[in-house]
């Protein structure tokens, strides 16, 4: 584990530790405040992402714009990354051995912002965060608190796009997580800002 962003950040540049660096443009990273209360994990960069090189910058992201706005999250506030830091090809899900070989650079930014609170979009996220025996229907909406960290599992806002009922749940599960932030004082954190 690296103690800095910046070690972090060097570590992965060249990074072929998995198939995914042979199709990507760019690697996507992660985005937002390094010392967030806050962060969201999700499934992997698409077409967009890949050639920005930061997460949720296409239509699924758009969306989820439109939801912090609609709560009053600001995207310069949270963190931003994703399970895998490489488009899969034809953004089909990550596969096991890209997931494994990518983990470590996330649990080291989720070590380097040390946030409150996780909201992990999809079952994709869900899975490689909190374990396989875990599963989307039954677990959004629930905390679950695992090592001091609060995680609030919801769909991934791509399915929104497939099915607009899921918009009611996903506003609903990150007003829950609201609704905590704002209740909550930040207990080490306000002297770093
Ligand atoms: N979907 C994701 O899971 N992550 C992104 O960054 C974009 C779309």
């Amino acid at each position: 584990m690296f103690k800095t962003w910046e070690e972090l950040e060097e570590s992965i540049k060249n990074c072929n530790r998995c198939k995914l660096w042979k199709t990507r443009r760019n690697i996507v990273f992660g985005t937002g405040n390094k010392n967030a209360r806050l962060m969201f994990i999700g499934e992997g960069p698409g077409a967009d992402e890949d050639r920005l090189g930061i997460p949720f910058v296409g239509r699924a992201g758009k969306l989820m714009d439109l939801a912090f706005e609609t709560l009053g999250i600001d995207r310069s506030e949270v963190y931003i990354a994703n399970i895998v830091k490489c488009r899969p090809p034809s953004n089909r899900n990550p596969e096991n051995d890209e997931a494994m070989a990518c983990l470590n650079y996330l649990r080291n930014q989720v070590i380097l912002v040390k946030p409150e609170i996780i909201v992990l979009l999809g079952s994709v996220a869900l899975k490689n965060i909190l374990g396989k025996e875990y599963g989307i229907t039954d677990s959004r909406g629930k905390w679950v608190e695992k090592k001091g960290i609060k995680y609030m599992p919801t769909w991934h806002p791509a399915a929104l796009l497939r099915d607009e009922t899921k918009k009611v749940d996903f506003i609903k599960d990150l007003k829950k997580v609201v609704e905590l932030i704002t209740s909550t004082k930040s207990e080490n954190k306000d002297e770093k800002r």
